[in-house]
């Protein structure tokens, strides 16, 4: 039985004084069912990390990296190791979210070293995969997110495999407004299940949590959590206000 976990992907938003608030704002709301029956995440921007694992510090909600470098330390400026985000308390980290393969040119061979890296480092990483609209018009989505997976996971075993999450946003349902129906998300997600059985086996396919993320907001996600490949969701814009992640996060449950 898979477990519902759902994600507050913040991006590039908040600020030192509204971070803690909006952290402390949803672990007070979901003390009772975080960690308990649902898993929760927050990925703040990396500045605030420290903030929010303090305001989280009596709570059950973990927190997350919005991406990571894959070498461990040295001479790369700007750049922040799996290393340091355990050590900032971090359980989870985001690899090849849309924003970084399509506004950042990130590759799948980096966000491949990513995902590695992150769980040599002790992370769980969440891969992250979707395509473009003109993709999904040219009937190639399952093309697309079949080789975004088989390049993002390529080289990593069955047991570190048990640390992955793979989340399917479609990037044109990224800040638009528009979600995929809940038969759309469920018919990509079935196909990356299938796929992980192939390229891995049978339980951990099972095991392995796949994320829905792309306008999710507290009106839909209950009808997309019913998918039955749907194990959770990754939220952008709707994390970035208590009442509406609060209430995604107990749709989910
Ligand atoms: P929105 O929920 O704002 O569409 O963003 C989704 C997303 O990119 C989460 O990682």
């Amino acid at each position: 039985m898979r477990k519902p976990f759902v994600a507050g992907n913040w991006k590039m938003n908040t600020d030192s004084l509204t971070s803690v608030g909006l952290a402390r704002a949803v672990a007070d709301s979901t003390i009772d069912i975080a960690g308990e029956t649902v898993d929760v995440a927050i990925l703040p921007p990396f500045v605030y990390m420290c903030n929010v694992v303090g305001a989280l510090s009596t709570s059950h909600i973990a927190v997350g990296g919005q991406d990571v470098y894959f070498e461990q330390k040295g001479a790369f400026t700007g750049e922040i190791s799996a290393a340091m985000l355990k050590d900032a308390g971090c359980a989870y980290v985001l690899c090849g979210h849309s924003e970084r393969r399509h506004v950042i040119k990130e590759t799948d061979e980096l966000i491949n070293k990513k995902v590695s890296a992150s769980i040599s480092g002790g992370l769980l990483p969440i891969l992250c995969v979707g395509e473009l609209l003109d993709e999904r018009k040219a009937n190639k989505t399952g093309e697309v997110v079949k080789r975004q997976i088989e390049r993002g996971l390529a080289g990593l075993s069955e047991e570190k495999m048990l640390a992955v999450t793979i989340a399917y946003e479609p990037v044109w349902a990224i800040g638009t407004g528009l979600n995929a129906t809940p038969e759309q998300a469920q018919q990509v997600h079935s196909m990356i299940r299938i796929l992980v059985e192939k390229l891995y086996n049978k339980h951990i396919a099972e095991e392995m949590r796949i994320l829905y993320g792309g306008s999710v907001k507290a009106d839909n996600a209950k009808l997309l959590m019913e998918q039955a490949d749907i194990d959770g969701l990754l939220v952008g814009g709707a994390s970035l206000k208590a009442d509406e992640f609060i209430a995604i996060i107990k749709a989910a449950v």
